[in-house]
């Protein structure tokens, strides 16, 4: 198929690409870099079925010219991403996630293109008694950015209701693996691994029993390329996630090894933080025929020897 990415050099991104790539079809990547990086997607630009544009989903004639090429699918991933930064700068996150998103189902309603829109499980409310989240779940927008993703969920539900685009939203649990950003703005996994590689302590925001259901970002990405591969999910919401999940204390001590480098720091933002998610993706795997493939050791491993690559080529730069 020929697919455009919109943030394709981004962390979740660049792993869709590849995917689609190996898989033989034809990919356009499209990221304003903000918060995403050419490093990410250097390894596909001798590819002939690649091409990356430098653009924003905010440019209303740069997405018409773009949505000329005639994709069968878009895979709508670029978005303002950052929890802390929607709570000091609601206006940008309103921006890039609801308005960039109507700016992309305008385009794609023209040629009726399939839209796969990728949502986040920060849309719900807590698991309740160990119970998995499944999509029937009640929505809590904790924070502005979660606010943005449930607005533009059901922005793009509506264009399936109203013009019968075919357009499926996912709703990934929390993702990390390689090329996720090691800094602040990155996820809690690569912060703690290169945190531990420098012999560093761990802070943790908070007691640390808040929970979370962490998604190996292949297997994301895979769920994500299968999504467009069926066409009997249109209008559906799917949970992807791997049905466990992990106490921040404890994944501290998993990655650390030991408890004594790891230290509880007041949490910057605590109202909007889930105390416990964790995802039921029965749906995922009877639609899609999807389910987790990595372990979290495993996924661990994968992104420690990422991380320690990064720094080697840092150190030897
Ligand atoms: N990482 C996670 O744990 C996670 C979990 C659930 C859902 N998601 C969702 O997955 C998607 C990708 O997230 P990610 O973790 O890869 O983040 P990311 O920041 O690495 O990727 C987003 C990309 O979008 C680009 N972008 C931002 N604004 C843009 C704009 N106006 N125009 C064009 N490009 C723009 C950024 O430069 C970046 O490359 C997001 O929609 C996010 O909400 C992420």
């Amino acid at each position: 198929m020929k697919a455009l990415i919109t943030g394709g050099a981004g962390f979740i991104g660049r792993w869709v690409v590849k995917y689609l790539l190996k898989k033989g079809n034809e990919v356009w990547a499209l990221d304003n870099l903000s918060n995403g990086e050419r490093n990410n997607i250097l390894e596909f630009e001798e590819n002939p079925r690649f091409k990356f544009i430098k653009g924003d989903i905010l440019q209303r004639d740069l997405l018409k010219e773009l949505f000329n090429l005639n994709f069968e699918v878009c895979f709508h991933l670029a978005a303002a991403i950052n929890v802390q930064s929607s709570i000091d700068n609601p206006g940008e996150n309103l921006e890039v996630n609801l308005r960039g998103t109507f700016n992309i189902l305008e385009e794609a309603k023209k040629r009726n293109t399939k839209v796969i829109f990728i949502s986040t499980c920060m849309v719900y409310k807590q698991a309740i008694d160990n119970i998995p989240i499944d999509e029937d779940h009640s929505l809590c927008p904790l924070s502005p950015y979660a606010a943005t993703k449930i607005a533009a969920e059901n922005l793009a539900l509506s264009y399936f209701h109203t013009y019968g685009l075919p357009i499926t939203i996912l709703r990934p649990f929390n993702t990390y693996g390689p090329f996720q950003k090691t800094n602040n703005e990155g996820g809690v996994i690569p912060i703690f691994i290169l945190r531990s590689l420098k012999g560093e302590i761990l802070n943790i925001y908070g007691k640390g029993t808040q929970t979370r259901d962490f998604l190996y970002v292949e297997d994301c990405a895979e769920a994500i390329v299968k999504a467009a591969l069926s066409d009997k999910i249109w209008g559906e919401v799917i949970n992807i996630g791997t049905g466990k999940d992990i106490s921040i204390n404890d994944l501290a001590r998993l990655i650390a090894g030991d408890s004594r480098r790891i230290k509880h720091i007041p949490h910057i933002h605590p109202q909007s933080e889930i105390p416990k998610l964790v995802c039921n993706y029965s749906k995922a795997r009877k639609l899609l025929n999807w389910g987790p493939r990595t372990s979290l050791r495993e996924g661990i491993n994968r992104t420690r020897e990422w991380i320690r690559e990064q720094k080697a080529l840092v150190l030897s730069g």
